[in-house]
């Protein structure tokens, strides 16, 4: 990959969060890691499960980013300070479930989705929710090259024309076939709950089922 490539900083490394790091590497992306301590506590896992990547604490790793993916519990994403995130592309890969995350109050906020909340307290980013509909074996498992007949579908959904392009082409190289919805609002229809979650679709099935997907 060339020089301009997007730095990936990953904040969270435990299921989807280390799977996500490792393929961004394999990918030809220089990767940053982080969790809630840190880059001491990180070494080991990272030499061993995302090796590559370069552990890191938090806010140094948003610092170093044009890309920052948050793979962090539910619960945990109200404690980030917002001012480090200013002109950064966040990609939300974390779902709201009630049942596995409890009630979240933070996230309880005029029927808004749960990446409308994060761009909200990420005001001056540019929040893309992506990735949020596989489980975190499914990414590891169902990433196959542009081509081939039983590439997945994976829903890209935001409001930054410029932020959904760099998501997009990350997700490509990943190994995920790119559906595009042209607001963060339209994410829901990816949420949990929704028929394409946890679902393994091409893009045709996925487009038929998700809301109008933008011009690919
Ligand atoms: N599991 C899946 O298959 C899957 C699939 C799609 C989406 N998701 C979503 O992804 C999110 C993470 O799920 P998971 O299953 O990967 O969780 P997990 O295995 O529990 O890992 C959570 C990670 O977040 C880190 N973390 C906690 N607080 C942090 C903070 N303030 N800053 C940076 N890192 C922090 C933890 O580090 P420490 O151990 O140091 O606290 C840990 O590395 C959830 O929102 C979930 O809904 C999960």
């Amino acid at each position: 990959m060339n020089d301009i490539a997007p730095v990936i900083s990953v904040l969270g490394v435990g299921r989807v969060g280390s799977v996500l790091a490792r393929a961004a590497v394999e990918a030809g992306y220089q990767v940053n890691a982080a969790a809630s301590g840190g880059p001491a506590d990180l070494e080991l896992i990272t030499s061993i499960v995302m090796p590559g990547a370069e552990p890191m604490w938090a806010a140094d790793a948003v610092a170093a980013a044009d890309i920052v993916v948050l793979a962090l519990p539910l619960h945990r994403f109200a404690t980030l300070d917002p001012t480090w995130f200013a002109g950064k592309i966040v990609v939300d890969a974390m779902n709201y479930w009630e049942p596995i995350d409890g009630r979240q109050e933070f996230f309880e906020r005029d029927g808004l989705s749960s990446s409308e909340i994060v761009q909200q307290h990420l005001v001056s980013a540019a929040v893309v929710k992506t990735f949020n509909h596989l489980g975190y074996h499914q990414i590891e498992e169902d990433r196959r090259p542009a081509g081939a007949p039983d590439r997945r579908a994976l829903g890209i959904a935001g409001d930054d024309a410029e932020a959904l392009d760099l998501v997009t082409t990350f997700v490509d190289r990943i190994g995920f076939d790119p559906v595009v919805l042209g607001s963060l609002r339209e994410g829901r229809s990816f949420q949990p709950g929704e028929p394409v979650f946890g679902t393994p679709l091409g893009r045709a099935e996925f487009t038929a089922l998700v809301a109008q997907p933008a011009a690919a």
